[in-house]
């Protein structure tokens, strides 16, 4: 009865993958409705109703008070959070609309407020009406929402979804695999059974002298193979070489972690912002951290997208701007600076010989050249690597390509009628202008 178990052998197997199959699709659907159970959670931690239209506070608040108030943490003015309950409505009103006259006015509260505020002066605003007002209050009324359950939304929970789908489609690929493979071994072995149980007669494999004997003894094979083999180690070897001492794709690890995503990227800051001298002299230059805090006196949280699975979560952002504050001495509970600085040692990336001469301002200003042509899409590094080798190959390659812009440049226009007659050419490379002349570059 043997033969009868194997026949029926895949059709078991084949229901048993059916199964597994079916295990594995319910298991994702689970985590799409958890998934959505959890965003119903949020929708239900709604906050409550303060009197006031939360959307238009939150509007209202952001154009006129986020500059020196936030809602958890103490910037210019005291952290805005629950303020309602500590004062009373028409103080408030009051306050709001012009602090300075109720201080004057001899208010005790608010002679206190501005005492323990460094005497700093808030800003009136009259044209706010008690609506207004409301309004914003209703929005610092709000529960401090939940980190964790917060982020949920913003990080794109479909990207973690999609990892663990596609790892799991791969498995149960590999699966399939493997099944199928018993399914073939079995199949021709009962094939085999029944085969000789039935008396067929089928040729059987025969004993040959082993590959590898055969092709030792083979003169010509050995020859050719090892050629092969020593064109091929010598085509890596000439590479290898060719490598050594270009670091295209270096990117070192910085002292502090500072995203040109973020930056150049989300944030749309230009690079000519922190890198000023590129335009007018021969290096870029690094910002100094001075340039940072512009905006970083303001800036001490991170609130933009995360990529918690690079480990780029908004803890380990705001551990890096807190860097930034102990690098130039910035107290952020008295908002003044300590004086104790310890200047940050960003390490260099791009670096030339030393008898090579190259000039931003040429490239960047005369020629009109954009930082990407040479730097790569600088917008979407988290973190900046050596984007071209850097090499002499690649500097004269672009120089035989280019050619000269001469459009309002009174200088190259007469040069450039020379020398156009001189090569018979209407466009002149940089090549042509003598741009592959040894001394241009080398010292
Ligand atoms: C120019 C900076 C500045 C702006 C803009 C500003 N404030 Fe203030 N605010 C302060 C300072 C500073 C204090 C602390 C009191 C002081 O020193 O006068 C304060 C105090 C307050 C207080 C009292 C806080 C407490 O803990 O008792 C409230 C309420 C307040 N501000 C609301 C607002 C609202 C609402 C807006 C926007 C419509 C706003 N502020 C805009 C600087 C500012
Ligand atoms: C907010 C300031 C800021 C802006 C805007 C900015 N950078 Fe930078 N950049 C820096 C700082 C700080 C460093 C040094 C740290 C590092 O390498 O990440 C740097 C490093 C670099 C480097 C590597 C320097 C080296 O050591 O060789 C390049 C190249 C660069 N930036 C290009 C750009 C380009 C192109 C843009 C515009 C798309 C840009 N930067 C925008 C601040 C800025
Ligand atoms: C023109 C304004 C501006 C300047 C100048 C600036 N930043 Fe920022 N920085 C920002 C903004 C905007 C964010 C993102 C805040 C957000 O999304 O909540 C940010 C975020 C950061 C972060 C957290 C994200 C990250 O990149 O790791 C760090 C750290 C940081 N900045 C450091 C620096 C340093 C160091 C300098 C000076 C070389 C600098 N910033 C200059 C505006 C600026
Ligand atoms: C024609 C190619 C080219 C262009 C265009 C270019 N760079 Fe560079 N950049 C280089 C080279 C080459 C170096 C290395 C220079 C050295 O080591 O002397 C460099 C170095 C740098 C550095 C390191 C510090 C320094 O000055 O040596 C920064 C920062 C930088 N570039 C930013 C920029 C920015 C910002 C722009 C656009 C405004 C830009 N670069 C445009 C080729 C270029
Ligand atoms: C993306 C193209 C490009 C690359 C890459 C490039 N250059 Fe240039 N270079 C130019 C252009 C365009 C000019 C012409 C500028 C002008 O009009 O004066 C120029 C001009 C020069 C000049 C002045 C030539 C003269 O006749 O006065 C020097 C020197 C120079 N480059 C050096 C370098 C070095 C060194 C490198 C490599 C590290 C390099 N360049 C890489 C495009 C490039
Ligand atoms: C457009 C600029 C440019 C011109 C023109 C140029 N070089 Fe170079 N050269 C470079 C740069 C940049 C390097 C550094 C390359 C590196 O670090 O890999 C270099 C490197 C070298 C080296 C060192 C070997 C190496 O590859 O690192 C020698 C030798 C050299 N150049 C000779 C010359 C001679 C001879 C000429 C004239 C025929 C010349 N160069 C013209 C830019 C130039």
């Amino acid at each position: 009865m043997k033969k009868v178990n194997y026949r029926n052998l895949p059709s078991q197997l084949s229901l048993l993958l059916l199964a597994l199959l079916l295990t594995f699709s319910i298991n994702l659907n689970a985590q799409d409705t958890s998934a959505v159970a959890d965003a119903e959670a949020i929708a239900d931690v709604a906050p409550a109703d303060a009197g006031g239209d939360i959307a238009a506070g939150e509007q209202l608040f952001n154009a006129n008070c986020a500059s020196c108030h936030k809602l958890d943490k103490k910037s210019t003015g005291p952290a805005l959070r629950g303020v309602a309950s500590k004062h009373d409505r028409e103080w408030l009103y009051k306050w709001i609309s012009n602090s300075t006259e109720l201080i004057a006015s001899g208010d005790s509260k608010a002679v206190q407020l501005f005492e323990d505020n460094n005497r700093s002066v808030m800003t009136p605003f009259p044209a706010l009406s008690n609506t207004d007002i409301d309004n914003i209050l209703a929005y610092t009324s709000q529960p401090k929402p939940e980190p964790t359950v917060a982020q949920l939304p913003t990080n794109g929970g479909g990207e973690g979804d999609s990892g663990v789908s596609n790892n799991l489609i791969l498995g149960v690929l590999a699966l399939v695999f493997l099944m199928l493979v018993i399914m073939l071994f079995l199949v021709t072995k009962t094939l085999r059974r029944i085969a000789e149980a039935n008396g067929v007669e089928y040729p059987k494999s025969e004993k040959h002298t082993p590959l590898w004997k055969a092709f030792a003894e083979n003169q010509f094979m050995v020859l050719v193979t090892s050629i092969f083999l020593l064109l091929v180690a010598g085509y890596f070897m000439y590479g290898y070489f060719m490598q050594v001492g270009v670091d295209q794709g270096y990117a070192p690890v910085q002292p502090i972690h500072f995203s040109h995503k973020i930056h150049a990227g989300d944030n749309q800051i230009d690079c000519n912002y922190c890198h000023s001298s590129a335009r007018k002299s021969k290096t870029s230059g690094i910002p100094s951290l001075n340039v940072c805090m512009n905006c970083h006196k303001n800036i001490s949280e991170y609130a933009g997208d995360v990529n918690p699975e690079e480990g780029y979560t908004i803890d380990f952002y705001n551990a890096e701007i807190k860097k930034l504050y102990a690098a130039v001495g910035w107290d952020e509970a008295t908002q003044t600076y300590t004086g104790e600085e310890k200047p940050v040692e960003w390490v260099r990336i791009h670096n030339l010989p030393d008898f090579a001469y190259f000039n931003h301002s040429q490239h960047v200003s005369v020629a009109g050249i954009e930082c990407q042509k040479c730097h790569g899409p600088v917008e979407e590094m988290e973190i900046v690597g050596q984007f071209a080798p850097l090499t002499m190959g690649w500097c004269i390659n672009c120089h035989r390509e280019t050619n000269v812009n001469i459009a309002g440049n009174e200088y190259y226009e007469k040069i450039h009628e020379e020398l156009s007659k001189k090569y018979g050419v209407d466009q002149l490379t940089i090549a042509q202008m003598g741009g592959l002349e040894c001394g241009k570059c080398h010292y």
